[in-house]
């Protein structure tokens, strides 16, 4: 039993894939067992795990059931791939995975150096950052985003391990509300000060100076240094430049993609109208209306203050 109060998001427990299965969080911490490569996809696919470094686990994972159980490891590893197109972490563990003689192995690898990275990007993430720190989060990079620990999260607890008392204001994250439901529920098991705010209100608190930065993960940083990562970070990025406020952008090496030479190259996800029209499950919109779902979008390098990798702090 681990003493963190928040469980590895992903394990490998001989020949079964356990998830915290997001979609059921800030309610209930419950877990799903994935024992075939579709499950494996099926939970991808669905968000039950999601966080690009988290899908990178996910992913070799995936092929090392498919090694168990008998199932052709090219195909395995082409569905695995296809379920999430943006964050690239997803087809570098699949890819890792497959390359290996033993995929279980190199899955548990990837698992345990994820971790040891975040914890290395915490420790000079927080270096950054002044006592009393408000930084602002969106989406989810935190430990759920990942095998444990987190990004840009990640930062924040190593600044709130360090005694620099970050005071957090967490985006909500429209449409699947990964802040409010994911971000919230970890600071709050961390017992790290946070409060959550709408989308829209970002731009007048960091015009009254009540934002110190901006704190985000990626999910694939082209050659040229631009950031896909979920959609609304593009604004909070426009929004800290005008306001002066730095934007920190917090990965692994494993999210750099140099194969993408620039942010415009980067696939997209589409993913389903009722994302946008349908929260908790009650429809917002008139039933006439159809919505529009990119569940990413790109900040161009300029607009990024530093990098922080498990490498340190990279500054434009
Ligand atoms: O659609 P999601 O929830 O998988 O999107 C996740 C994000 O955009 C995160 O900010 C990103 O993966 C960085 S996580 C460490």
């Amino acid at each position: 039993m681990s003493a963190d109060p928040i469980p590895p998001t992903i394990e490998w427990r001989d020949g079964v894939v356990r998830l915290i299965d997001q979609r059921r969080l800030p309610g209930d911490l419950v877990f799903l067992d994935c024992r075939t490569v579709d499950e494996v996809c099926d939970a991808i696919a669905s968000l039950a795990v999601r966080g690009a470094p988290a899908l990178g686990a996910a992913g070799a994972m995936g092929v090392a059931l498919a090694r168990r159980t008998g199932e052709p490891l090219e195909a395995a590893a082409a569905r695995l791939r296809s379920t999430r197109p943006t964050a690239v972490n997803l087809a570098w563990g699949v890819d890792r995975a497959l390359a290996a003689d033993d995929p279980e192995a190199e899955a548990l690898r990837i698992a345990a150096d994820d971790v040891e990275r975040n914890r290395r990007m915490g420790k000079h993430g927080a270096s950054l950052l002044p006592e009393g720190v408000r930084p602002l989060t969106h989406c989810n990079a935190g430990a759920l985003a990942c095998v444990g620990w987190g990004t840009a999260l990640g930062v924040v607890r190593a600044a709130h391990e360090a005694g620099l008392k970050p005071d957090v204001w967490v985006g909500e994250t429209r449409p699947v509300l990964q802040g409010a439901r994911l971000t919230a529920w970890e600071l709050s098991r961390l017992g790290i000060p946070h409060r959550l705010i709408a989308d829209g209100a970002a731009a007048s608190l960091m015009a009254a100076g009540e934002v110190d930065c901006v704190l985000v993960g990626a999910d694939r940083i082209a050659a040229n240094g631009d950031v896909a990562n979920k959609v609304g970070t593009y604004g909070l990025a426009v929004l800290a430049r005008h306001h002066g406020v730095p934007f920190y952008v917090v990965a692994p090496r494993s999210t750099f993609d140099a194969e993408v030479p620039d942010g415009a190259s980067i696939p997209i996800e589409r993913r389903g109208a009722d994302e946008v029209l349908v929260i908790g499950g009650h429809r917002v919109a008139p039933d006439r209306t159809d919505a529009e779902n990119r569940a990413f979008d790109v900040t161009p390098a300029e607009l990024v203050t530093a990098y922080v990798t498990e490498d340190g702090v990279e500054r434009r």
